[in-house]
């Protein structure tokens, strides 16, 4: 190892960032046993709502036995608990800022009103609770939340902002659902330690935005995962500022892929790797042999990312052990069918509308409050045509609805792509057409926001908005005022 070199010896951890390269392959001590986040708790009022009472506050966290770091967390030092809610349901989620600094919360693949989207129009002040409320009206998912004030996302989710959401909706035979014993949402996240604690201030590194070092999973470096059954179904979630990350296992085997950002798919994927670009969620059911041990590893992404991530070219990275146990419950086999996702047809489409992604702007227009970059009817269906056009990767965003890839580059999308998405990785020179349908909450004032979920180029402003209207109803001016915080 070379003198840049970093060694965090507490947690057995030796990551050499010799020339701006990281390969923790073989180097990781999965010393720090890792569980699912905690479940919010929450309680039904008298409307029948469920209500969740959360508090976004500053924190300390030894990630580094000895070695505190400021951070940021959700009822806790660092990311938030898991809120859980059914389909149908109605809930009201109270959100205190104790931080000191103004800034939102924004349920990712949600389905909902605008302005309780959480986006930059709604910050919550210091001090402030802010309650948005909303019936979940969308398939079962693992969604998941972070904060999105304007020009300051990357921040505050560096510092610890983020939590996961996860919809139910009709039980699966076959699919393992017990929270924290075969189901566990991972919170993948790249950081970078100095001497231990967490650098405060998000360090850039190239065009992408932050590239860390080192890995945490649900807030913990070095982890592993208690396995005590056969198979274990992982909710991943890639919420790294920048970092791509393809997933596989060390020794090759084969998963099952059962979910993507939106929902199941339409029937388990068998594969051997899972690439997701920041915001994406991916879940998989991984089958074990009692008492064996299984690293999941990243290793440098198949499309495009090493030509990028100049700093991490060839990184590859060892994220977890599963630990399972000498004795194993049995887990019942997956079902041949998880869900039905009804494909949107092509032909149903009213328009469609093309976006370059470029240059830390979309269309050669960066983020304006000023500004509605789509007006879209509700009860219509659209063709958004996406490409990276800067020989950048880009991760593309949109709020409010889940859509389906209609195409990659003309042909149609692999079979990790085939069910709902909300965010989709865009490699250099890549095209991909998304189908949408806008059927609900219509607003003309309210705008909901598109953009590269690379944190560094959303604040940089490569974002749009767009207002659902009544068919009919005429465009309002924006609401430009109102976004400095
Ligand atoms: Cu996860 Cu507009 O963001
Ligand atoms: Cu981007």
């Amino acid at each position: 190892l070379g003198a840049s070199a970093v060694a965090v010896p507490a947690a057995g951890l030796l990551v050499s960032a010799t020339r701006g390269k990281v390969d923790t392959v073989g180097r990781v001590a999965f010393t720090n046993r890792v569980q699912a986040p905690p479940l919010a708790p929450s309680r039904i009022d008298a409307a029948g709502r469920r209500v969740f009472d959360l508090r976004v506050r500053t924190g300390r966290r030894e990630f580094v036995p000895g070695r505190p770091s400021a951070t940021w967390g959700i009822d806790g030092d660092y990311l938030g608990p898991t809120l859980r809610a059914r389909r149908g349901e109605r809930v009201l989620v109270n959100v205190t800022n104790q931080v000191g600094e103004t800034t939102t919360l924004h349920w990712h693949g949600m389905h909902l009103p605008p302005e309780m989207d959480g986006g930059p129009y709604q910050p919550i002040r210091p001090g402030a609770t802010w309650s948005p409320t909303w019936t979940i009206d969308q398939p079962a998912a693992s969604l998941w939340y972070h904060p999105h004030p304007h020009g300051r996302t990357a921040r505050h989710l560096y510092r610890g902002l983020a939590g996961m959401f996860l919809v139910d909706d009709a039980p699966v035979p076959g699919l393992p659902h017990r929270y924290g014993v075969d189901d566990v949402p991972l919170i993948v996240q790249d950081r970078r330690l100095v001497d231990g604690r967490l650098d405060p201030d998000e360090p850039m590194s190239g065009t992408t935005g932050f590239l860390g070092d080192q890995l945490l999973v649900n807030g913990v470096l070095g982890p592993y995962l208690e396995v005590t059954t056969t198979r274990v179904r992982l909710r991943l979630l890639n919420g790294s500022n920048a970092r791509v990350f393809n997933f596989t296992f060390a020794d090759g085997r084969a998963f099952a892929q059962i979910a993507s950002d939106g929902g199941l798919l339409r029937a388990p994927h068998t594969t051997r790797q899972v690439q997701l670009a920041p915001g994406e969620r991916a879940e998989i059911v991984v089958t074990v042999a009692p008492g064996e041990r299984a690293v999941l590893r990243s290793v440098a992404p198949a499309t495009g990312a090493g030509f990028v991530q100049r700093d991490g070219g060839s990184d590859r990275f060892d994220v977890l052990e599963l630990r399972a146990a000498a004795r194993l419950a049995p887990s019942p086999g997956l079902p041949a069918r998880l869900a039905d996702v009804p494909a949107i047809p092509a032909r149903t489409a009213v328009r469609t509308r093309t976006f370059e992604l470029a240059e830390h702007q979309i269309n050669g227009r960066k983020m304006d409050p000023g500004r509605i970059d789509a007006h879209v009817l509700r009860d219509t269906t659209e063709i958004w045509d996406v490409r990276s056009g800067d020989g950048t990767l880009h991760s593309f965003h949109v709020h409010d609805v889940q859509f389906q890839v209609l195409s990659v580059d003309d042909r149609r999308p692999p079979p990790h792509l085939a069910g709902w998405k909300d965010t989709v990785l865009l490699p250099p020179g890549t095209r991909m057409r998304l189908i949408m349908r806008f059927d609900d909450y219509a607003d003309p004032h309210r705008p909901y926001m598109f953009h590269c979920h690379m944190l560094y180029h959303e604040d940089q402003g490569m974002m749009g908005q767009f207002v659902v209207l009544e068919r009919g109803q005429p465009p309002a001016p924006p609401p430009s005022p109102g976004l400095r915080q």
